[in-house]
């Protein structure tokens, strides 16, 4: 553990720490370019340059290993008359077209200048013109000129996902970073060279010109595109709605979390949200016409009054079709107030055979809460299926059939579930989007996305993560848990107050349920935390 002293202060490191690093542990940020932890170091950039005592030349902090008795100065006169050297070098041929630059904002260049610039340029000639506005993959363009030789990208491309379709090419003022001859970029990663990119060279083809990134607001959450959950931040304007034609969610960008994604997340991931804002239920529905099935618009006090009174009717037999896209806290609800209490049969459909999957991130199971379904014991034992259910339904043995999120057409089939909503049984439906079965509901009670709530899911390691709500619910639509406490009150459940919000139903989960024993909604903290080994983890995961 050698000592070094940075700035003044002293700080012990590991052996084959680097400066970088052991500044970083004091708080201490050095200016970099080329550096990423992610990467392997390349030490081009000269941004990161610090004196160093007894060295007769300054040194980059990225790729010098702290070594016993150092004594490093970051802010003397010759480490800031260093930077704005090279600063000048790198805006030499810099185009500057920060106005109309998707970077600006959130762009190094920028930042660094206004820190270390020289704000009286000596550069007078013709600058390099090189090609702009270059459409290198399908969720990525980049532009030559603005680009400073980092060489993140092609680290990115040749260690991560090992595709190597970027490459330097040419010398001196006219090196240009670019695709080898006949590649694209459409490697499942791919966006994450936008997030690496430290200037405007790299930019997302679906976020140009959407918005300017200071008008931006940020939540973080977790993606629920598969079972891996990664760590993300939401990028939305959700309060200032004049500043964009409708959509709500701008932009996803991975967040950092050494067990889970590391740096990085998919393009699926990444942009698979349209769905938010496509084909959304935005309002109550009930069937009027039981020969013709037409629906009409309802209110939510009309459908909980409906949906409750069938529910609380004497001995009523009620089937569940519950979703792994369900956060914990509305699949705790749905246990408490339709299982424990009415008696209902809970199926979980298992997860479509198929899924694309790699040895890095994505996984098969598409959905983000499988296991937080199998820690509450959902399915339960007595439930075989969810066809079962369907089956029971069309034989008269079910009074409430309730479907959350799936369409039954993909799970039994348009047959069945036209013979389930002809028959006796209540049909009702609970969902994000239209589908066959909405249209065939007696009831549709329209769900907030996860990205309208907040909640946790439990990953596919057994990490228990939060994810935020970034945005309001869309048009009439409520959290599952908010309109289950309303049947609660209405058919004589035991439901608590404070179960309103998500910590609060969590902390009543922690006290039942033995993998969340101990854990909080806070101490899961930005990061998430481990649930404990259950008996229902390890059945399921050898089943
Ligand atoms: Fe670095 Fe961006 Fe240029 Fe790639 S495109 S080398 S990440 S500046
Ligand atoms: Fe989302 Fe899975 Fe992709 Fe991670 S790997 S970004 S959780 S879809
Ligand atoms: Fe150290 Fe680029 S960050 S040389």
């Amino acid at each position: 553990m050698p000592e070094l002293s940075i700035d003044g202060r002293k700080v012990n490191v590991p052996e084959g720490t680097t400066v970088i690093e052991a500044a970083e542990q004091l708080g201490i940020f050095v200016p970099r370019y080329c550096y990423h932890p992610g990467l392997s170091t390349a030490g081009n950039c000269r941004m990161c340059m610090v004196d160093v005592e007894n060295s007769p030349k300054p040194q980059i902090a990225c790729n010098l290993p702290a070594t016993e008795g150092m004594v490093v100065e970051t802010e003397s006169e010759q480490a800031r008359k260093d930077r704005a050297a090279v600063l000048e070098f790198l805006l030499a041929n810099h185009p500057l077209d920060c106005p109309v630059c998707d970077q600006a904002g959130e762009c190094d260049l920028q930042n660094y200048y206004m820190s270390f610039g020289l704000y009286d340029p000596r550069f007078g000639e013709q600058k390099v013109k090189k090609q702009k506005a270059i459409e290198v993959g399908p969720h990525v363009m980049l532009d030559q000129e603005r680009c400073i030789l980092c060489s993140r990208c092609v680290r990115f491309t040749d260690e991560i996902t090992k595709t190597g379709e970027f490459g330097i090419f040419n010398r001196g003022d006219r090196a240009e970073v670019g695709l080898y001859p006949g590649e694209t970029l459409d490697n499942p990663y791919s966006a994450n060279v936008v997030d690496l990119c430290p200037v405007g060279a790299l930019t997302e083809r679906s976020f140009r010109f959407k918005a300017r990134v200071w008008y931006l607001s940020s939540t973080e959450s977790v993606c629920g595109g598969c079972s891996r959950g990664c760590n993300t931040e939401l990028h939305h304007v959700s309060n200032r709605p004049h500043l964009n034609d409708g959509e709500r969610l701008l932009r996803v960008k991975p967040r950092h979390n050494p067990d889970v994604n590391q740096w990085w997340m998919c393009d699926e991931g990444r942009y698979g949200h349209d769905w938010i804002d496509v084909d959304r239920l935005g309002e109550v529905r009930r069937r009027t016409d039981e020969a013709s099935r037409r629906q009409v618009e309802s209110t939510w006090e009309a459908a909980l009054d409906g949906v409750g009174t069938a529910l609380s009717a004497g001995g009523a037999r009620v089937g569940v079709i519950a979703s792994a896209e369900l956060t914990n806290e509305d699949l705790f609800c749905l246990r408490e107030v339709l299982g424990a209490h009415l008696g209902a049969r809970i199926a979980l459909p298992p997860a479509p055979a198929g899924g694309t999957s790699d040895d890095f991130l994505i996984r098969p199971d598409k959905t983000p809460n499988r296991k937080g379904a199998t820690l509450l014991g959902i399915p339960d034992a007595a439930t075989p299926s969810a066809e079962a259910l369907v089956d029971a339904a069309i034989a008269g043995e079910l009074d409430v059939l309730w479907v959350f999120g799936h369409d039954l057409v993909e799970l039994v089939g348009a047959e069945k579930t036209r013979a389930a909503a002809v028959g006796e049984c209540l049909l009702v439906y609970s969902g994000t989007n239209d589908h066959a079965t909405v249209s065939l509901a007696h009831w549709v009670l329209p769900s907030a996305a996860a990205v309208e709530q907040d909640g946790t899911f439990v990953n596919c390691d057994g990490r228990v993560q939060r994810v935020g709500r970034a945005l309001a619910p869309y048009g009439d639509s409520r959290e599952n848990r908010r309109f289950l406490l309303e049947i609660a009150a209405r058919t004589g459940t035991p439901a608590r107050e404070d179960w309103n919000g998500p910590a609060g139903v969590f902390a009543t989960m922690a006290e039942a349920v033995g993998s969340f024993a101990g854990m909080s909604y806070e101490s899961i903290g930005d990061q998430g935390a481990h649930s404990a080994p259950s008996e229902a983890l390890a059945e399921a995961e050898q089943s």
